[in-house]
C-alpha cells in the first residue's frame, strides 16, 4: 500500500470575509470534506487547506458601514467562520487568510515573475468613478438602464432581462449604488496580465486534464470568443496588497485569492516541519492538486489560475471539481422569502450530520444546482438515517447486550 500511496493537496474555495457563512457555503465545504476523508481512509496522504478571502472593495465598504477597520471586520469573520466550519466537522488541516505575510510574499513573487517574463502590460483605461466617494466603482456598484433593451435597475456588467453584457459606462442614467451620485468617467493606468500569451498552453492543459464535460464545453466557448488580457490592478482606496513599485495601485482581490491556497499550505508547512512546500508546488511536483469550486468561478480557476501558475514557474492543478449552486425549496436563497439560512442558524436547531448526509446523497459529478428541499430533507433523514441506520444500530446493540 505505502508504495502506491498518493500525496494529495485539496482546496475549497475561500469564503469572503465580509459576512457569515450560509448553507450555500456548506455545500462548498462538505463536498470536498467527504472526498478528503475518503482519501485518508484508503491510506493516501491528503492535506486539505482553505482560508478567508479578505481583500477587495466590498470588504472595505462593509467595514466602513459597520464603523470598523477592515482588519477588525476580517478578524470577526475569521472567528465566526472557523467556529461554523468546526461545528460542521470540516477537517481542514489549515484555515488561514489571504491577508497574511505568506500571501503577500507569494503574490509579490508571482507578480515579479510575470513581470520578468513580459506577461504584464500597462495601459490607461476609462472607468466609472464616484465623484462623492472619490472611488472607482466596481461593475456591481453601478446601476442603470440596460443600453440594449432599456430595462431599468440593471447592474453595470450585465442585464438580467436580455442577458446583454457591457461595461458600466455604457449604462443609461447610471447611479453609484454607494452614494446615489451620477458616476463620471475617469482615466487611470492599469496593469494587465497577458492571458492571451497562454492560449496554446491552456488549450492543451484543458484537454489533458479530466475536467467535467460541462466545464470543457464552457471553456471551448471562451476560447472561441478569445482570451482577453486580465486587469489585475485596482486604485486606492482599496483593501489589499500594494503592487511593488506602483504607489497607490493594489492587486485586484482575484489575483491574490487563489494564491491564498498556496499561502495557506505554506503556513501549514511553517507549522509542520515534516511538510515541504516545494514538494507540492514546484513545477516538477509528483503530488496531486485539486480545487473544489462553484460554477460561478470557473473562469478564474480554469483559465487565469493555471496560466498564472505556469507563467510564474509553479505546477498547475491536477483537476478542478465544479459543483452547482444550492437552491432552497427549488428557488434561489432569499432573505425576503425567509429561505436565506446561515450556517449558525442551522446549527442552533439541527444536527450538522443531517446536512452532511443530505448533501452527500444529492451531490455527484455534475454541475447542476442542488436543492435543499425542506420536506424531502425531513423525509430522507427520518427514513435513511433514523429509520435504517439507527434502526440497524439499535438492533445490533440489542444482540450485544442479550
Ligand atoms: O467567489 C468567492 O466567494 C471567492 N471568495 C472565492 C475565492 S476562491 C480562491 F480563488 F480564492
Ligand atoms: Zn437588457
Amino acid at each position: 500500500m505505502s508504495n502506491n500511496m498518493r500525496k494529495i493537496l485539496v482546496t475549497a474555495a475561500l469564503p469572503y470575509a465580509n459576512g457569515p457563512l450560509h448553507l450555500g457555503h456548506m455545500v462548498e465545504y462538505i463536498q470536498p470534506d467527504i472526498w478528503v476523508r475518503f482519501q485518508r481512509l484508503i491510506g493516501n496522504t491528503c492535506h486539505f487547506v482553505c482560508g478567508d478571502d479578505a481583500h477587495g472593495t466590498p470588504i472595505m465598504l462593509r467595514a466602513e458601514k459597520e464603523n470598523m477597520t477592515p482588519e477588525a471586520l476580517i478578524a470577526k469573520s475569521y472567528t465566526e467562520h472557523t467556529a461554523d466550519l468546526e461545528a460542521f466537522n470540516i477537517s481542514f488541516d489549515n484555515f488561514y487568510t489571504t491577508h497574511s505575510p505568506e500571501n503577500k510574499a507569494l503574490a509579490t513573487e508571482i507578480y515579479q515573475k510575470l513581470l520578468a517574463g513580459s506577461d504584464i502590460t500597462k495601459r490607461t483605461i476609462k472607468q466609472a468613478f464616484d465623484p462623492i466617494k472619490n472611488l472607482f466603482l466596481p461593475d456591481r456598484y453601478v446601476k442603470g438602464e440596460c443600453p440594449k433593451c432599456g430595462a431599468q435597475d440593471q447592474y453595470g456588467d450585465s442585464c438580467e432581462q436580455c442577458g446583454a453584457t457591457y461595461s458600466p459606462i455604457e449604462l443609461k442614467n447610471p447611479i453609484s449604488v454607494i452614494s446615489g451620485a451620477t458616476p463620471i468617467e475617469k482615466e487611470s493606468e492599469h496593469y494587465f496580465f497577458c492571458l492571451d500569451h497562454y492560449e496554446a498552453f491552456l488549450k492543451e492543459w484543458t484537454k489533458n486534464g479530466h475536467l467535467q464535460p460541462e466545464v470543457t464545453k464552457k471553456l471551448a466557448e471562451w476560447f472561441t470568443s478569445g482570451l482577453q488580457q486580465w486587469d489585475i490592478s485596482r486604485d486606492a482606496p482599496y483593501f489589499g496588497f500594494e503592487i511593488p513599485n506602483a504607489p497607490g495601485k493594489y492587486f485586484y482581490v482575484w489575483l491574490d485569492a487563489p494564491i491564498g491556497y498556496m499561502a495557506s499550505f505554506k503556513n501549514l508547512c511553517n507549522k509542520n516541519s515534516t511538510l515541504s512546500f516545494e514538494e507540492y508546488w514546484s513545477k516538477d511536483s509528483a503530488t496531486e492538486l485539486y480545487h473544489f469550486i462553484g460554477k460561478d468561478i470557473v473562469y478564474f480557476h480554469a483559465l487565469f489560475w493555471p496560466a498564472v501558475l505556469t507563467a510564474s514557474g509553479f505546477r498547475t492543478p491536477t483537476n478542478i471539481f465544479v459543483h452547482g449552486f444550492l437552491t432552497i425549496n427549488g428557488q434561489k436563497m432569499s432573505k425576503s422569502r425567509g429561505t436565506f439560512i446561515n450556517a449558525r442558524t442551522y446549527l442552533d436547531h439541527l444536527n450538522p450530520e443531517y446536512l452532511r448526509y443530505y448533501f452527500a446523497s444529492k451531490l455527484g459529478t455534475g454541475i447542476d444546482d442542488i436543492d435543499f428541499h425542506m420536506e424531502d430533507f425531513v423525509a430522507r433523514i427520518n427514513s435513511d438515517l433514523v429509520g435504517k441506520l439507527v434502526n440497524i444500530a439499535s438492533r445490533c446493540a440489542g444482540f450485544i447486550t442479550t
